[in-house]
């Protein structure tokens, strides 16, 4: 499943952490890719602990912990502290899968990395290409939101971000370890909660709804690891 979560900063948090972006110093975006990956990527990164990271990171992670879209969408257990990327000048990075586990740096935390994430914070209409390419069964979907948007994917799906030929491409990118490990099962829960939402509000007080909604919570208490 891939879904686009809108509005997840403002248009005023964005343009804070934009200013922040100027302010940092950028590196090789390798220090952060896996065996495999690190041949085919190139793009900057603000450092894992850099203080504009963390506290960018914060706003980020305070956001969704807030937003009923994501919750409902990821089920989320454990999110990785976001990371931030730049590409210009030709910069992409090529096919790959994200590592598994994800060790939190200077920390003993480890995630399972069950959906990926990337944020927006530069306009469609501020660079060509950066196109982020997640390949699934039905296909190639490209993907390229507003500034505050964020799309989540599959961490099991192989992607890659087409090179950027003009302007730059900010982003966040971060991890989720779900509640729910099974994409499959993780999508017929969110189907459910919109449909029960659907009923609570075109049948206000159906008596289906109350059913529905023990259908939704027993198959979560079946499903769910934390
Ligand atoms: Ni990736």
């Amino acid at each position: 499943m891939l879904i686009s979560i809108p509005d997840v900063l403002t248009a005023e948090e964005v343009a804070q952490a934009r200013a922040l972006f100027e302010t940092v110093e950028w590196v090789d975006g390798r220090v952060t890719a896996g065996h495999q990956s690190v041949k085919t990527k190139d793009n900057l990164q603000i450092p894992e602990n850099h203080p504009v990271a963390r506290q960018l990171g914060e706003t980020i992670l305070a956001a969704l912990g807030k937003h009923p879209l994501f919750l409902s969408a990821a089920l989320p257990l454990r999110v990785f502290p976001p990371l931030f990327n730049r590409y210009s000048g030709g910069q992409s990075f090529g096919t790959h899968v994200d590592n598994a586990i994800r060790q939190v740096t200077g920390t003993p935390h480890r995630i399972r990395t069950d959906l990926s994430a990337t944020l927006f914070f530069a306009g469609p209409e501020e660079y060509d290409g950066g196109e982020l390419c997640v390949e699934d069964a039905y296909g190639v979907k490209r993907v390229k939101l507003p500034p505050g948007h964020m799309v989540l994917y599959p961490a099991t799906s192989l992607h890659h971000v087409t090179p950027v030929t003009r302007g730059a491409r900010v982003c966040s990118f971060f991890w989720i370890q779900s509640m729910i490990r099974d994409d499959g099962q993780r999508s017929l829960l969110f189907d459910l909660d919109l449909a029960i939402q659907r009923l609570n509000s075109d049948h206000p007080n159906h008596p289906s709804a109350v059913q529905l909604t023990g259908v939704y919570h027993n198959l979560l208490r079946q499903w769910a690891e934390m």
